[in-house]
């Protein structure tokens, strides 16, 4: 992707305090630093101290770069929008170009039941693990399309293998990741005008 045209660009990364999500905030900021973009990051995650540790990477990098943490649970739906109106104004869309959304933060779930043996389980937990991978993840999308609408945005999912393909024990994380690819066509045929990117990264460990 080049940036050198953009005059400013703004990274909202969910699960940026290690893993995928860090590499792919560092990769970036390598990116804007070589281009000469001007950069903001809005990193989330629940963990403040490896969230600082991901802004202190950038700022090594890009030392321009403007990096902003916010530390949330996103599974948490009773403030997720807070918590979303709290990330993007750290950064005023009227100055963007590009926005680009990395919705990554995600779990894996319980994968020591088959479907069948689920009745061990508190029912409530099912709906946890479909807040934080799918329902927190539709609608960041959609406050993140309305805040930066004068912007070209660019909105990347990341999925797995496991979305397309069944995996014994992987119920949640195969409905969770095949659901969010299915959000992210939708997406493709509604707004035909922004860019989607799906990333089936293989197995890492960052
Ligand atoms: N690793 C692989 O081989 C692989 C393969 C295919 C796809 N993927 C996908 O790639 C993405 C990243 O994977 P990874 O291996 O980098 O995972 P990881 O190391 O476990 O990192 C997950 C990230 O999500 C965040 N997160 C988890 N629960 C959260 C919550 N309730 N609220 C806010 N943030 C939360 C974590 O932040 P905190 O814990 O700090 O809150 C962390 O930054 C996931 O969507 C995963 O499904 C990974």
């Amino acid at each position: 992707m080049a940036f050198a045209e953009v005059s400013k660009t703004c990274c909202v990364i969910t699960g940026a305090s290690r893993g995928f999500g860090r590499a792919t905030a560092f990769a970036l900021a390598h990116a804007f630093a070589e281009s000469g973009c001007n950069s903001h990051f809005i990193l989330l995650s629940r963990d403040e101290k490896k969230l600082q540790e991901t802004r202190n990477g950038i700022m090594e990098l890009d030392s321009y770069a403007k990096v902003h943490t916010v530390v949330a649970d996103l599974g948490e739906m009773k403030t997720l929008e807070e918590t979303v109106n709290n990330a993007f104004s750290k950064v005023e869309p009227n100055q963007v170009s590009h926005a680009i959304l990395l919705n990554n933060a995600g779990s894996i779930g319980d994968i020591s039941n088959r479907i069948k043996d689920m009745t061990n389980i508190r029912a409530e937990s099912l709906q946890d693990y479909f807040n934080l991978n799918i329902s927190s993840p539709m609608f960041l999308i959609s406050k993140f399309l309305k805040r930066f609408e004068g912007s070209s945005c660019t909105v990347i999912n990341v999925s797995s293998l496991m979305a397309v393909e069944s995996f014994s024990h992987f119920s949640l994380y195969c409905t969770g990741k095949a659901a969010r690819d299915m959000m992210c066509q939708v997406l493709a045929k509604e707004e035909v005008w922004f860019v989607i990117v799906l990333i089936f990264p293989s197995f890492v460990h960052c």
